[in-house]
């Protein structure tokens, strides 16, 4: 890098002064007021007490004061670069999203990678699992596939949410462990969990440790819809794949790397786009209609179930290319505010309570987080398309309605109008039943597809596993917590649970947990849920 040394001027005390010259900017305050001197406050006499009159002085210091804003209550430690995605070819046959019409068209978008559990300034190798969120700025608003890079989720209702975030936070009294899900909390929280068994293992493997953001897969989770121009629906799963394949570190070469570099992925993302190896990724879709779906004795509508690739195959739609990162850390990847309901038209919900519940959580939280209704003025968040509404004022208002009208219907002939044709319509579900709190059948079965999951990977993988959920359960000081765990393995695989059983010292096995639905034994192992290893 060039260094600049010159314009250099000493002041009266020795201190070094760089002075405006030349093609050097000249420095101001927030107000544009040039400042003649940014190395000393306003002072009475050269040692007396400095004046509140130096308004320089305090806004800088005011300014200093509050640049912090709060951490993402979850997925706070993450790292984000701008790209685009690519579609192959249209999908118009399944839906009107504009992003999906033309083949060959590019999109920008802007996508961040995240740790969930620790802090801003935890270490990115903690044993965990990834967010994968991706903001597409389409020609018919931001649509916002937040996903992870592991396709299920630990509930099956938005409303048991806090409290697995708590249980596997940092203790409230002992405010420990800060990034690693091994404790009695998080645990006594799975054991008393049994829908959360599926998305252990996946956490126990070797997806939790990926070698960089780049080898790592992303999915949607949820079921969504895609809806075609006569609006007939077609459910859609949403699942990234890396050109590089995935890869992991194993666990001893994760804790070297937590205290060797914490910031080993996004120094690796840094480097890679800086150096012209930007990553990609293939979207793929699933696709299938309401017939398809009650083959499964499972529900679509269930997070903690997936379609195994073998039973309906991901459809390559387009590529996500990374090619440039933010200007600015802050600006972009810290402000920039991803929320499952921001879809355009033609992508649509399905009644998964967990999506349902996530549709109300990221609005409430990017209000809390950036401090003000109007989080959608900030370049990051803004669409990339003409928009126009009636919202109007709040804190930091950059944009309000032009004109006198700022309602409709007007007779002024001012502002927007509504489009019937083109605008956002939800699918037309007929729904009757009675208003309940209670959970369907077709979600009871915790166990089968853990147990897919397991018997999916390789003889290395499945051991790592074993000695993951063994280390972890040793930080476990009460006994009645890791015998609970065991006996949900044993309902998983008899082999896993003795081993974790015999490593953990437990001399007698539990006996496996009670299974409101009995575990299916035939499911064979699905080859895309093992991981591929270059
Ligand atoms: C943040 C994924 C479930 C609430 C995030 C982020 C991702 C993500 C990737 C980070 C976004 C970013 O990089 O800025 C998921 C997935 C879920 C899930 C895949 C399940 C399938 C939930 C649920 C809730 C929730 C059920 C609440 C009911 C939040 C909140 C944030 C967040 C409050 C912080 C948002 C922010 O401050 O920007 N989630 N999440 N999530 N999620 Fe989720």
């Amino acid at each position: 890098a060039k260094i600049h040394d010159q314009s250099l001027t000493r002041g009266n005390g020795g201190e070094l002064h760089q002075v405006a010259e030349g093609g050097t900017a000249r420095l101001t305050t927030a107000q544009g007021a040039p400042v003649a001197d940014d190395q000393n406050s306003l002072k009475l006499g050269q040692r007396g007490p400095t004046l509140l009159e130096d308004f320089h002085f305090r806004e800088k210091i005011f300014h200093f004061d509050h640049e912090r804003i709060p951490e993402r209550v979850v997925h706070a430690r993450g790292y984000g670069a701008h790209g685009y995605f690519e579609t192959y070819r249209s999908l118009s046959q399944y839906t009107r999203a504009d992003v999906f019409q033309r083949a060959g068209e590019k999109t920008p978008a802007f996508v961040r990678f995240s740790t969930v559990a620790g802090s801003k300034g935890s270490f990115d190798l903690p044993r965990d699992v990834r967010g994968f969120a991706v903001k597409i700025y389409t020609k018919e608003g931001n649509w916002d596939l937040v996903g992870n890079n592991i396709p299920v989720f630990f509930i099956q209702d938005a409303i048991k949410f806090p409290d697995v975030i708590h249980a596997v936070k940092p203790e409230p009294d002992r405010a420990f462990p800060q990034a690693q899900s091994a404790h009695d909390n998080f645990w006594d929280f799975i054991s008393l969990t049994p829908e959360s068994m599926h998305m252990v293992m996946w956490v126990m493997s070797d997806r939790a440790i990926p070698r960089s953001f780049r080898f790592m897969q992303g999915f949607g989770v949820h079921t969504f819809r895609f809806l075609d121009s006569e609006d007939k629906s077609t459910f859609v799963k949403f699942i990234w794949k890396p050109k590089l394949s995935m890869q992991s570190v194993v666990w001893n070469e994760a804790v070297k790397i937590n205290g060797a570099d914490p910031d080993f992925h996004r120094r690796d993302l840094w480097e890679a786009i800086q150096t012209g190896n930007f990553p990609e990724w293939e979207l793929c879709v699933q696709l299938f209609d309401q017939a398809f779906a009650d083959q499964f004795d499972f529900d679509v509508l269930d997070p903690t179930k997936l379609i195994p690739e073998e039973v309906l195959e991901p459809i390559p739609v387009g590529r996500l290319v990374l090619d440039r990162m933010p200007d600015n850390f802050f600006a972009e990847t810290e402000q920039v505010a991803f929320m499952t309901q921001n879809v355009p038209p033609g992508i649509d919900f399905s009644n998964d309570p967990l999506l349902q519940g996530r549709n109300f959580s990221y609005l409430d939280t990017q209000l809390k987080r950036l401090g003000s209704t109007n989080f959608t003025h900030l370049p990051i968040n803004a669409p990339k398309c003409p928009f126009a509404h009636f919202q109007q004022d709040g804190h930091m208002a950059m944009r309000n309605p032009v004109g006198r009208a700022n309602y409709q219907p007007n007779s002024w002939g001012e502002g927007p109008r509504e489009d019937p044709a083109r605008g956002f319509r939800s699918y037309r579900e007929d729904v009757e039943a009675p208003k309940v709190r209670l959970r369907a059948e077709s979600f009871a079965d915790h166990y089968s597809q853990a147990r897919q999951f397991y018997i999916s990977q390789t003889g290395p993988e499945q051991r790592h596993i074993a000695m993951a959920l063994t280390f972890e359960l040793s930080k476990c000081e009460n006994p009645s917590i890791r015998e609970r765990m065991v006996s949900h393995l044993l309902n998983i695989d008899e082999g896993l649970g003795a081993a974790v059983a015999g490593r953990l010292g437990i001399g007698r096995l539990p006996k496996p947990a009670d299974a409101a639905v009995a575990p299916r034994k035939d499911l064979p192992p699905s080859p895309a849920l093992s991981i591929v290893r270059n």
